[in-house]
């Protein structure tokens, strides 16, 4: 593959290096004059191929992390800290101010996007409008989750008002494919319900928080969010190893999130909010409408080149269909677009990791040496930041690329006779996130519904897999999460019920109805927030 310059739109140009020379510390934007490490992108602004330097970012010692977890604690205060006593209606303020802020700066974070991740323009201003959307629906979550909330029960001579509380503090860590959308799915329902956090962005995708940090500052209360950088053995692995931690929010690898869970002191004290890797198949049964099954292949497998937790990783595809399938596919891969992020009609764009090109270059030699071969023309071409999607023919389970999340562009195709094939290889996988079923007869689709809806989380019928719309239930099997994401699911991820209790009698009645019409506590409630 050639790679082919072309001159940079005088609007997405990176004119002016972003040095981010703060952290948010117990509510103040903390200077910091210690290390920095300088941060590339993997585009080129010439047309001989150079890294884009963009900025820097604070490398920041364990001796700021501990600062940021006392700051989170006291904020928590004990209970009694000002934020998770906050009446529900305050909270939601917040939220709504931050917000409001965070919309103004869609511009700068979208071109970040494209210029930290590669991610493509169109994708970019949906990952920033998903993320304000996810907000504002939490929002509305939340407010009906009060409302279902503002009254008594009565049982056995009981009154009980029960209530969502917070869980404590909360250590939040992003992956880089959604530095922003995955980061505030899981720290914008971790603070509305009351949580303090300790948020490190992700590794790739981290100045794009920059231009957020005042609106974090300025719209919670002091210690309620406390922004790091710096590397994640240095910062979090000792936060974790303090034990203050009370929920581990990190959507990324098992690997980071086993070995922080395993350094906290109190496990059976530790929640844990996980969105972790997966393998997600496709199987094309012998009578799918094979032009609907490609075209969501293809979105499934090649989106953001393929570095989606929800990617479609491997295909099983019916021996029957396999001939037709492949050289209809491998046209169609072909024929996608590759060029920077703001490209018009762009599909395939740079990797932001470095060493990518040469990891999907491995699997290719793996699968090769076990038998595959590339069976798409442009398949494996590779520049200085790229490579393009090779559809490996005919794959096998225990080739690396379909024993390891890829994360990347790499199509690999197993053929099947018999339909248990596929579902013992599903069985046996240590992932069980989602599926995508292509077929038609309904006598053949129930059963495999039925079955398949065991040993993952989401069957999708006819389509490629996908986490949205985000209002349903994100999660997965084994290793793949823990806990469960959605619009309201999150909101109960990051909270617990606990309740007011109190014999029927008039003693307790009188004081019940004091606090009520004094209006002295925020738990005691049954104020209606509309
Ligand atoms: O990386 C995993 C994301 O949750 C995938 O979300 O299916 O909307 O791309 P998506």
């Amino acid at each position: 593959m050639t790679s082919t310059f072309i001159e940079i739109p005088e609007k997405y140009k990176v004119k002016q290096l972003i040095h981010q020379t703060t952290y948010l510390l117990n509510g103040e934007l903390v200077k910091w004059t210690g290390a920095t490490s300088d941060i590339y992108s993997t585009i080129s602004s010439t047309e001989d191929y150079k890294p884009t330097h963009l900025g820097s970012i604070p490398v920041l010692t364990q001796k700021e992390a501990l600062m940021a977890l006392d700051a989170a604690s006291e904020a928590f205060g004990k209970g009694k800290g000002l934020w998770p006593t906050m009446k529900v209606a305050d909270r939601i303020n917040c939220m709504e101010n931050f917000v409001k802020q965070m919309k103004t700066k869609r511009e700068e974070v979208v071109k970040l996007l494209m210029w930290e991740i590669g991610k493509n323009l169109i994708d970019s201003e949906k990952e920033f409008d998903r993320t304000v959307e996810y907000i504002y629906n939490t929002i509305e979550d939340y407010k009906q989750m009060d409302r279902d909330s503002a009254k008594f029960h009565k049982h056995d001579g009981v009154h009980a008002h029960i209530r969502r509380g917070p869980l404590g503090v909360v250590l939040c860590l992003g992956p880089y494919n959604y530095p922003l959308n995955e980061t505030f799915a899981l720290l914008i329902p971790a603070l509305i319900m009351g949580n303090t956090a300790i948020f490190k962005p992700a590794k790739y995708g981290v100045l794009l928080i920059s231009p957020l940090l005042e609106a974090f500052q300025n719209s919670f209360p002091k210690g309620v969010v406390n922004i790091l950088y710096g590397r994640g053995r240095t910062v979090a692995t000792p936060i974790m190893k303090d034990g203050r931690v009370d929920v581990l929010a990190l959507i990324g690898h098992s690997r980071s999130a086993n070995a922080l869970q395993d350094v906290h002191p109190k496990s059976n004290r530790l929640r844990m909010v996980l969105g972790l890797e997966a393998n997600n198949p496709a199987i094309i049964l012998p009578d799918a409408d094979l032009e609907l099954a490609i075209n969501e292949c293809i979105t499934g497998t090649t989106s953001f080149n393929g570095q989606r937790c929800t990617a479609l990783k491997v295909l099983y595809v019916h021996k029957d269909i396999a001939d037709e399938f492949n050289s209809r596919f491998s046209e169609k891969i072909d024929a996608l677009k590759f060029g920077n992020p703001w490209d018009a009609g762009v599909k395939l764009t740079p990797l932001p990791e470095p060493d990518k090109p040469a990891y999907i270059k491995e699997l290719i030699d793996d699968a090769i040496e076990n038998g595959a071969q590339i069976i798409n023309k442009k398949g494996g071409q590779t520049t200085y930041n790229y490579i393009f999607p090779a559809i490996m023919y005919p794959a096998k389970n225990d080739m690396r690329v379909c024993e390891e999340e890829q994360f990347g562009p790499i199509i690999p195709i197993i053929p099947f006779t018999d339909i248990n094939e596929p579902l013992d290889d599903m069985a046996s996988s240590n992932y069980g996130q989602q599926v995508s079923l292509f077929g038609k007869d309904t006598k053949t689709l129930a059963p495999l519904i039925d079955t398949l809806v065991n040993l993952v989380c989401r069957v999708n019928l006819n389509s490629s897999c996908q986490r949205g719309p985000d209002v349903y239930p994100f999660t997965g099997r084994k290793d793949s999460a823990v806990a469960t994401l959605s619009v309201h699911d999150a909101l109960r991820s990051f909270s617990i019920r606990t309740f007011v209790a109190s014999k029927d009698n008039y003693y307790n009645n009188a004081i019940l109805e004091e606090l009520l019409d004094s209006r002295a506590s925020n738990f005691v409630s049954t104020d209606y927030i509309l």
